[in-house]
Formats: C-alpha cells, structure tokens, sequence
C-alpha cells in the first residue's frame, strides 16, 4: 500500500491504496466521491472524466498514485455550495441530462473548454465532448445547454 496526498476540490486527503489503484477507484471507494462514474473502465466512454491541473484526464487510465499533490477537480467541486454552476443550471434547463450517467464528465469537459474557449463554435463545443459517450444519445441538448452558457449565449452573464 502508498499512503499519500490528493488535492480533490480544494481539499487535501492523505489515502492509502495499493500502486495499481486508479484514481477513479481511489475518488469513489476510499473518499465517497460516486459522481466519477465507472463505464467502461478501459478509456473509451469518457464517463469517468476528472479535471487535474487545468485538463480533462479519464481517471480509469491514471494510477491515483501519479496525482498526490496535483489539483483535481471532479463533479463535486463544480458546484459553489449550495449554487449549482452555470453549466448545471443550462443542462436542467435544456433537459440535457436523461438517465445521467454521462453527465458529470461531459459538465467537466464542457467547463474546461470554456475556460479555453469562452465562445466555441457548435463544432468545437462537439468536439470537446466528443469523448464523453451519452448513452442515451442526447447529443443536441448537451451542445445546446454548453453553447447558451458560453459568451453571445443565452444564459451568458
Ligand atoms: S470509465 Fe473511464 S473512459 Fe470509460
Ligand atoms: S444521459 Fe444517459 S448516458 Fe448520457
């Protein structure tokens, strides 16, 4: 076992887990953090998507080890207390969230392509998502609900 530091919202946390631990696993079975869901767990569904010093990584594709001391933010941390972040409010509002499973990678690289980004074409904001698989297949109302928070948007402030 490694006994050793993550920064996970703003919080630091001293974790123990054995070297071939991913992070996605050492988030949801040792800090509670269920919202990085487990897909495929092999890097191809996005749905594990975890922001780590400014970028979208799949944490089923990253040994939590490798992160102590980096800044990770996950679908927790998006939220400020108790006021949903833009991106969330836009996803309720343009029903882009049906069975959710997606949801939270999708948020993370949505709100990493903005801080690039402000004002994405509709190919881009497609393109920054284009890893997060949907299931469900509500590609339109994602793009929508991304595209109304961006700069000329409906919901830009
Ligand atoms: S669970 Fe990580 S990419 Fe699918
Ligand atoms: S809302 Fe169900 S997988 Fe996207």
């Amino acid at each position: 076992m490694n006994k050793f530091d993550l920064n996970v919202n703003g919080e630091r946390h001293t974790v123990e887990a054995a070297p071939n631990r991913t992070l996605m696993e050492v988030l949801r079975d040792n800090l509670g953090l269920t919202g990085t869901k487990k897909g495929c767990d092999m890097g191809a569904c996005g749905a594990c998507t975890v922001i780590m010093d400014g970028v979208t990584i799949l944490s089923c594709m990253t040994q939590a080890v490798r992160c102590r001391d980096r800044e990770i933010t996950t679908i927790e941390g998006l939220a400020e207390k108790d006021r949903l972040h833009p991106l969330q409010e836009s996803a309720i509002e343009h029903g882009a969230v049906q069975c959710g499973y997606c949801t939270p990678g999708w948020l993370l690289s949505a709100k990493v392509l903005l801080g690039q980004n402000p004002k994405p074409t509709r190919h881009e904001v497609a393109t920054a998502i284009a890893g997060n698989f949907c299931r469900c297949t509500g590609y339109q109302k994602i793009i929508e609900s991304i595209l109304a928070v961006s700069e000329g948007g409906e919901r830009a402030r």
